[in-house]
């Protein structure tokens, strides 16, 4: 039928054997992170658009030309969620968390949206588990909030998983190297790429991510932001490194590492996977000293990262579903049989057990063998001879008295 409605391009339906992995991606982030102290945060699907303008960046792709705004209804222009950090880190200004012991450390899985070029691993509707930790500018809260990630992957089994780190300094050493990179650009203008010239002014540093091979010949050469790092910002990269190394945590110093959201100071990484096709990152993120001042709060350090669900999943992710277990399957004879089934299977399931009831108007044959199909542990079935009990694991079958199933089904193995 040619006027079928579908999903939009870019989005998906999570169903069976995806919602089950999903489920058991988000118990292991739950575990790694609760574990660490980071507590659960849910902030709204939107918000207004000038959190993500002032947050993200304006000269950000995300913020140009991927968020999805609308008429908020009262004049207020939104946008459904692009990120997450920046909307939490409104919920943590709006709240008055600078009063809780710091750093507060806050986890979401969260679906977010951005109007991309949908492809392999890259949608417009997708999900992130995400981590953020505000308050602290210590080093170690960089190198923990690293690990986790690490960990996350690890505990999932995602293969080929690399970490590449950089520090990306504080805004003031990233606006001279700023110029001087653009200096170093414009003198080599003639052999870049017709995107990286047209950034070269608002972005000069998403040179080093093109993918056009003159222009990473001339970037071979540019002068590195690690190189014009100050004393204080080398020695936070130093330390963050240290606690690494303290832990045997692999990782690779890239000094051209850049970041797509414009909030980061110091601490960048990256967490790529050969397993994944072009779009390569499994998750990233790093420091935000300046975020919270950017959206109006008083200066706040903080560090996190997001990773994307589908794409954890997509890097050989194995999260075996255990199917959940049906203790009672209730079949019966003949539909005048039906509330008498109806009630035993409810009250099964009252009694804090798991029990599914025909329903579809199968032949006592046909319901015999959809118990078996759902990996019932016993069949009970309502007869005109009374209740009979089928042991599914024994193939034994014994006629019961109605009320007595649950005591059945619940006795002990011997
Ligand atoms: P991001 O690098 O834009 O960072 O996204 C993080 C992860 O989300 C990516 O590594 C990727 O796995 C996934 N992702 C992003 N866009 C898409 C897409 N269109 N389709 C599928 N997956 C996608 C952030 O969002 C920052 N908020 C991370 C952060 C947290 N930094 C500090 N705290």
């Amino acid at each position: 039928m040619s006027d079928r409605i579908q999903a939009p391009r870019g989005t998906s339906d999570v169903l069976g054997e995806q919602a089950a992995a999903r489920e058991a991606l988000e118990v292991q982030a739950r575990r790694i992170l609760e574990r660490a102290g980071y507590a659960r945060i849910e902030t709204p699907t939107f918000e207004a658009t000038e959190l993500f303008a002032r947050g993200v960046g304006e000269s950000t792709d995300v913020v140009q030309k991927e968020m999805y705004t609308l008429e908020g209804g009262d004049g207020q222009s939104i946008t459904l969620r692009p990120e997450g950090t920046a909307p939490v880190c409104r919920a943590y200004l709006e709240h008055g968390m600078h009063k809780l012991p710091q750093p507060v450390k806050l986890w979401y899985q969260s679906s977010f949206f951005r109007r991309e070029r949908p492809q392999k691993g890259r949608f417009r509707q997708f999900w992130q588990i995400g981590a953020e930790a505000i308050g602290s500018d210590d080093p170690a809260v960089d190198a923990e909030s690293i690990l986790l990630l690490a960990e996350l992957l690890e505990a999932v089994g995602s293969r080929g998983v690399r970490l590449r780190i950089g520090s990306l300094g504080t805004p003031e050493t990233r606006r001279a190297y700023r110029a001087e990179l653009q200096e170093y650009l414009r003198a080599h203008e003639g052999e870049l790429a017709p995107e990286v010239v047209a950034r070269m002014d608002l972005n000069p540093l998403r040179a080093f991510d093109s993918d056009d091979a003159r222009t990473q010949r001339v970037m071979a050469g540019a002068p590195r932001l690690l190189e014009r790092l100050d004393e204080d910002d080398r020695a936070h990269f130093e330390a963050v490194k240290e606690l690494l190394d303290g832990v045997d945590q692999v990782y690779e110093v890239d000094d051209t590492l850049v970041r797509g959201l414009d909030y980061y100071t110091r601490t960048v990484f990256e967490f790529t996977s050969d397993a994944l096709g072009a779009q390569s990152g499994v998750g990233g993120g790093g420091r935000y000293d300046g975020l919270i001042e950017q959206i109006g709060g008083p200066h706040t350090p903080g560090i996190g990262w997001a990773s994307g669900v589908e794409r954890i999943l997509m890097t050989g992710a194995e999260l075996p579903a255990a199917a959940p277990p049906l203790d009672l399957f209730v079949a019966y004879a003949k539909p005048e049989l039906r509330g008498a089934a109806f009630r035993l299977a409810a009250d099964v399931r009252r009694a804090g057990l798991a029990a599914r009831l025909e329903l579809a108007g199968r032949t006592l044959k046909g319901q015999l063998k959809q118990a078996d199909r759902a990996g019932a542990r016993y069949v009970a079935i309502l007869g005109d001879e009374g209740t009979s009990l089928k042991d599914m694991e024994t193939g034994e079958q014994q006629t019961v008295e109605p009320d007595t199933v649950m005591h059945h089904i619940t006795r002990p193995a011997l």
